[in-house]
């Protein structure tokens, strides 16, 4: 008997299939469907920090960008606070499965105590999904994880749910920035968020917006974080995010130490079938390796073995490079 149950920051899921916050996880009805489909937990589309604390006209006044305030009178419109909480309590009724919450955030700020709505309307954990983008010279990294820590405290001081970061992979040592969300209280982390993606429009002189889906090459930076993370930092879920395309995608996260992982482009790509295609796979896998439960192989891959990951991956970057003409 094949069981593919798994414990995620304090959840336990049926499957370790998440389907990623996006305009996917929006609407209740869609929700039952991924449900249906067999998802394992779904995080609802975020909640901007700017729409909570319903400043958007303050935002208007001292935005030096005219079309960047437009953007957010337009954004706050259309999604109203009240709306996130019914979307909550909506898919509660219909679902069975975990409902995250997600809100994306800048600053540790007033927007804090709705977390505790979120609490009440009955979503099971908090995903916070920090967009901070460091672009100022001689900014101290300190001050950048002070904010994570400032934001983490309060959040945990105002809600009982379980917490997790949802964090990007653009960070000097990630390892010790986890290893700071753990201490303060992180229930789980995602690897990674995936940004904006700018291109530019050599036509037209404009940067432009390029491929919001991931793609298979996304994922070496998730397997490898996912691995370093698991072996170095024990007693955090790790949700693998970003490049999971299919069940060989989910597998390998799973041996290199995710508890649970999230599709998102791959399901907007596929559908919802795409979803029961790769449970499928993953128990025939199980089966055929004689696994009978995802606790005997989680982590197997990770870098707790490893004596000195930094080492390992110098000596294979030697191997495959060095010898190239
Ligand atoms: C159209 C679209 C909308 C998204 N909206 C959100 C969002 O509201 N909040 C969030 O945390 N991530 C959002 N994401 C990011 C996804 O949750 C996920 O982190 C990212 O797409 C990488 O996963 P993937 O490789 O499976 O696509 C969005 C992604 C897409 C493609």
């Amino acid at each position: 008997m094949i069981d593919i149950k798994t414990q995620y920051a304090g959840l336990t899921l049926r499957n370790p299939l998440i389907v990623g916050s996006s305009g996917l996880t929006n609407k209740a009805e869609r929700n039952k469907e991924f449900e249906k489909a067999g998802a394992g937990a779904i995080v609802l589309k975020s909640l901007f920090e700017e729409q909570i604390e319903m400043q958007s006209e303050i935002l208007m006044q001292d935005s030096d960008y005219p079309e960047a305030a437009d953007y957010i009178r337009g954004y706050v419109k259309a999604n109203q606070v009240n709306d996130y909480i019914e979307l909550i309590k909506k898919s509660k009724e219909l679902c069975t499965i975990p409902i995250i919450a997600s809100i994306n955030c800048y600053k540790a700020d007033a927007w804090i105590d709705f977390a505790k709505q979120i609490e009440l309307a009955g979503a099971d954990a908090l995903e916070l999904n920090v967009f901070f983008l460091e672009t100022e010279i001689g900014q101290d990294f300190n001050e950048i994880r002070d904010l994570y820590v400032n934001i983490i405290r309060k959040v945990k001081e105002t809600v009982s749910i379980p917490v997790i970061l949802k964090i990007g992979k653009n960070f000097s040592n990630i390892p010790d920035l986890v290893n700071t969300l753990k201490v303060n209280g992180a229930d789980g982390v995602v690897l990674f968020n995936r940004f904006y993606q700018p291109d530019i429009d050599i036509n037209n002189m404009q940067l432009v917006s390029g491929n919001v889906f991931s793609s298979h090459s996304d994922l070496s930076d998730t397997i490898r974080w996912t691995a370093i993370i698991s072996g170095k930092i024990p007693g955090i879920s790790i949700a693998s995010s970003t490049g999971i395309h299919d069940w060989e995608d989910v597998i390998k996260c799973l041996l290199a130490g995710a508890s649970a992982v999230q599709m998102c482009s791959a399901v907007y790509t596929h559908g919802s079938e795409i979803i029961s295609q790769v449970l499928t796979c993953i128990e025939e896998w199980m089966h055929q390796t004689h696994y009978h439960s995802i606790s005997q192989f989680c982590g197997k891959l990770n870098y707790a073995n490893i004596s000195n990951p930094a080492v390992y991956e110098r000596s294979q970057f030697m191997k495959y490079f060095s010898n190239r003409d």
